[in-house]
């Protein structure tokens, strides 16, 4: 077997726990078809295509090149040079006496770019910034502040630090959580800045640095931010099409003793899935007999697009996992700049989270947590409004998409802010980077990978307002010709009236 030195420079081949895959799993995904000649062109074109696409994790070891050549009904040869071809272009290493292992190249794709997370920044004012999914504040938010100053005073005498949370306000969550269905009790509630606070110090309360984590791919990159940052160590959850893939979860819980799981069963970012109830128990009951601590994030919960109740959505994941640490926010719900989110912590748990919340911050702004209080206590009035407007929002910006770049692959979210867009080659790393000459910034879906990869998709927020959309269209067509490496003959890009 050829060997070579790698990994080389900058290559990414680790993510944790060996994994393995049979040469019948490999061929199935590389599917029945005849493979487009020449066959090894073929086959390596198959196989990066998979990882391209995060359906081959990075780290896997691939079957021996005897038992391929027996399953594929190729030759040795084919087999030889389609490994050879990946390893020249990086996306395979192999060591002498322990095979070869699917790896990321370095360079736009590989890991060492996938590592940053979406925070914004400045934008020029002629660029569209798709890099984040969130709306401008919902109605009713300016009222609720102004009621809020009003409320104020009573809390000046006080010296003004609470790391759990003011009474009222984790009693409006626990609120929230009942009319869910979900016992609650305020004592398990902590109010934290932003869910992404709330993350931090469940994740701090219930890891220690080397940790594995279990988490989606594709998931929020911030959160895979903020666990490399903490020095955890991701496990992959592969996401299939249609969601969760509870007994390939199990193995890799088995394979890895993953300690938690981050999950984001309601309106998946950046994917959009729902979780169903069975998964949702059968999972839950996977993660409890793991002894896995689910860390369940509701960013996008309310935020159900299909005529969607309170009442109408699967229960809470809480509801079947006693153990589970749900976080809540403030931020795609009202308004990202509130800065309020929530963690539930299981019965007995909020003093961990409170504990570990000491080395990240001291509490959660009064005057804002008092606008959540009252915004949460109006309930259903202000949400139908906001559910209107992202659905007015998503129907624009599907629309301005199927007609401008037609080719790109996408499915109607049922909510949240997000259409995860499959694209035509596995170009989404130079769409990325020519985006903004033709006015969008965009984020590249290697950085919602655990392992990077992803260069098939591009996740594209509805945020924009419905008459923007069309020039969304219409720029996001220009980027992909140019990522493809056609120029467009004019440049086609009108300046955005806001
Ligand atoms: C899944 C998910 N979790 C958490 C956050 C951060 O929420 P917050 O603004 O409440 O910190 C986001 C923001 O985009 C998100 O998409």
């Amino acid at each position: 077997m050829p060997t070579s030195g790698l990994p080389f420079k900058g290559q990414s081949c680790d993510s944790g726990p060996v994994r393995t895959i049979s040469a019948r799993s490999l061929a199935l995904l590389l599917g029945s078809g005849p493979l487009p000649r020449p066959a090894y062109r073929g086959l390596a074109d198959g196989i990066r295509r998979l990882v391209s696409d995060g359906r081959l994790l990075v780290g896997t070891r691939l079957p021996s090149e005897r038992t391929l050549t027996t399953e594929l009904g190729l030759s040795r040869t084919t087999v030889g040079a389609a490994l050879d071809a990946l390893r020249d272009e990086g996306f395979v290493a192999t060591r002498r006496g322990s095979g070869s292992v699917v790896c990321l190249p370095a360079g736009p794709s590989g890991l060492a770019l996938s590592q940053a997370g979406l925070i914004p920044t400045d934008v020029p004012p002629d660029v569209i910034d798709l890099t984040y999914a969130a709306l401008p504040a919902a109605a009713g938010v300016t009222a609720a502040y102004e009621r809020s100053l009003l409320e104020l005073p009573r809390f000046l005498a006080t010296a003004g630090y609470d790391p759990r949370g003011l009474a009222e306000t984790r009693a409006a969550v626990a609120a929230w959580f009942e009319d869910r269905g979900l016992p609650t009790s305020p004592d398990q509630v902590v109010i934290t800045s932003g869910a992404h606070g709330g993350l931090s110090a469940v994740l701090r309360s219930q890891l220690e640095i080397g940790d594995r984590i279990l988490v989606e791919s594709p998931t929020y990159p911030n959160a895979l931010v903020g666990v490399r940052r903490s020095a955890y160590r991701a496990v992959p959850a592969q996401l299939t099409a249609t969601g969760w893939d509870v007994e390939a979860i199990e193995v890799g819980l088995r394979q890895s003793g993953a300690r938690a799981a981050y999950l984001i069963p309601d309106h998946q970012n950046p994917t959009g899935l729902v979780m169903d109830a069975p998964t949702r128990q059968a999972l839950a009951g996977v993660l409890a007999r793991a002894n896995t601590v689910p860390v369940v994030d509701e960013t996008f919960v309310e935020l159900g697009l299909e005529d969607e109740t309170t009442t109408s959505r699967p229960s809470p994941f809480a509801a079947s996992s006693p153990a589970a640490h749900t976080l809540g926010s403030a931020g795609k719900t009202w308004w990202g700049g509130l800065r309020v989110g929530w963690v539930r912590a299981p019965r007995g748990g909020a003093e961990a989270v409170i504990e570990a919340r000491h080395s990240l911050d001291l509490g959660t702004a009064v005057l804002e947590q008092l606008v959540v209080t009252d915004l949460l206590r109006q309930g259903e009035s202000l949400l139908t409004e906001r559910r209107r407007e992202a659905r007015s929002r998503r129907d624009a910006l599907v629309t301005a998409l199927r007609q401008h770049v037609p080719d790109w692959r996408l499915t109607v979210p049922s909510g949240g802010l997000n259409l995860w867009c499959e694209l035509p080659e596995a170009r989404g790393d130079e769409l990325a980077r020519v985006a903004e000459s033709a006015g969008v910034r965009l984020a590249r879906g290697g950085q919602f990978g655990v392992e990077g990869g992803f260069t098939r998709w591009v996740r594209v927020p509805f945020c924009v307002a419905p008459d923007e959309a069309d020039e969304v269209g219409r720029r996001l067509a220009t980027a992909w010709q140019l990522a493809l490496g056609e120029r467009p003959t004019t440049r086609d890009v009108t300046p955005l009236i806001a």
